[in-house]
């Protein structure tokens, strides 16, 4: 004989409407709001959001948006860059905990002293990194316009780049720069095993391999193309191929499945024993917790105002130089 005694007894759920989408859509009008979501969100997020976007588009967006609101589904640095850019604006994220594992591997203490190891160097930093590291830097770029950035710095000054090692390493054997990187990374991209890739595509001998550029070398070195998710996905579209491995996380797949329902897309193996690859912060956000988010208008970004300030500029400058 046993009871069962709840684990938290004290907490009561919060009541949902019947239809998540129509109030979340109602929501929107009351609020003057826009929803921002990322590729690697759940598909129901995606399907309600005004825009869906790589980290520029949606920096783009951020940048020339009339809302009053801003529910950014996406993780934390997206929000902050998107509050950066809109310091009078209401910003929320549905899950405050959706963080990043590529940003929280540059700590801004141990980035100050790598910085001042390197008086003379230009920063440039990839958006996945905290606002006190944008802060830190000279010029942000995303993995859609990084190389485009590079290109028109002047060849005799040198360059840190951080926080993704992985990205910096791909962007420097395109640009011929030797650049210092900060050794960062993301566990979702660094997690894919090159040996199983190898293995489906000998089972599926027609499918192209298409990876974003935070994958490890020996994963982009079978790759046919490599991109942003943005630019997989419209890669995906142009292809002939009918048939693609997608090394990132899978949550693009549903845009590129939606696109081209004729086409087959396999979600490239990780190294673990699970099915799949999702981002374990992308996926804290759920439409529940957007609909709760946009009701209680919470929870909201914030940041120390001279962060904010100071991390203005590198985001304007990647803005100006990606045109
Ligand atoms: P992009 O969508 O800009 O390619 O970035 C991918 C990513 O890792 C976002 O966290
Ligand atoms: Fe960060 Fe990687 Fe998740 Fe993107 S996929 S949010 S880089 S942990």
């Amino acid at each position: 004989m046993f009871t069962i005694t709840p684990t938290q007894p004290n907490i009561t759920l919060p009541k949902l409407p019947y239809d998540l989408f129509a109030a979340i859509q109602s929501l929107k009008q009351e609020l003057n709001a826009v929803i921002l979501a990322h590729y690697y969100q759940d598909p129901d997020i995606q399907d309600i959001a005004d825009y869906i976007g790589d980290s520029l588009e949606l920096s783009r967006k951020a940048a020339n948006t009339k809302a009053d609101v801003i529910v950014f589904a996406g993780v934390h640095f997206m929000a902050e860059t998107a509050k950066i850019l809109n310091p009078h604006k209401l910003v929320l994220l549905p899950d405050l905990n959706a963080g990043c594992s590529l940003a929280d591997s540059c700590p801004p203490d141990a980035f100050g002293a790598f910085k001042a190891a390197h008086p003379d160097h230009l920063v440039i930093s990839y958006i996945n990194c905290t606002a006190a590291i944008k802060a830190m830097s000279d010029i942000i770029c995303t993995s859609s316009n990084s190389v485009k950035i590079i290109n028109q710095i002047p060849k005799d000054r040198p360059i840190i780049f951080g926080p993704d090692r992985n990205l910096g390493r791909y962007v420097s054997q395109q640009t011929g720069r030797d650049m210092v990187l900060w050794q960062g990374a993301c566990i979702v991209h660094e997690n894919f095993s090159e040996k199983k890739i190898v293995q489906l595509q000998i089972a599926h001998p027609e499918a192209e391999i298409i990876a974003h550029p935070e994958c490890e070398a020996p994963v982009l070195r079978h790759a046919n193309y490599i991109g942003s998710t943005t630019a997989l996905l419209k890669y995906s579209q142009s292809s002939l191929s009918q048939s693609f491995i997608v090394a990132t996380e899978p949550g693009i797949i549903h845009q590129m499945q939606k696109q081209c329902p004729e086409k087959q897309f396999i979600p490239a193996p990780p190294t673990n024993n699970c099915a799949c690859n999702e981002c374990p912060h992308m996926r804290l956000n759920t439409l529940e917790k957007l609909y709760l988010a946009m009701k209680n208008r919470t929870p909201e970004i914030t940041l120390p105002a001279d962060i904010q300030a100071a991390a203005l500029l590198p985001i304007q400058r990647m803005l100006e130089m990606s045109v």
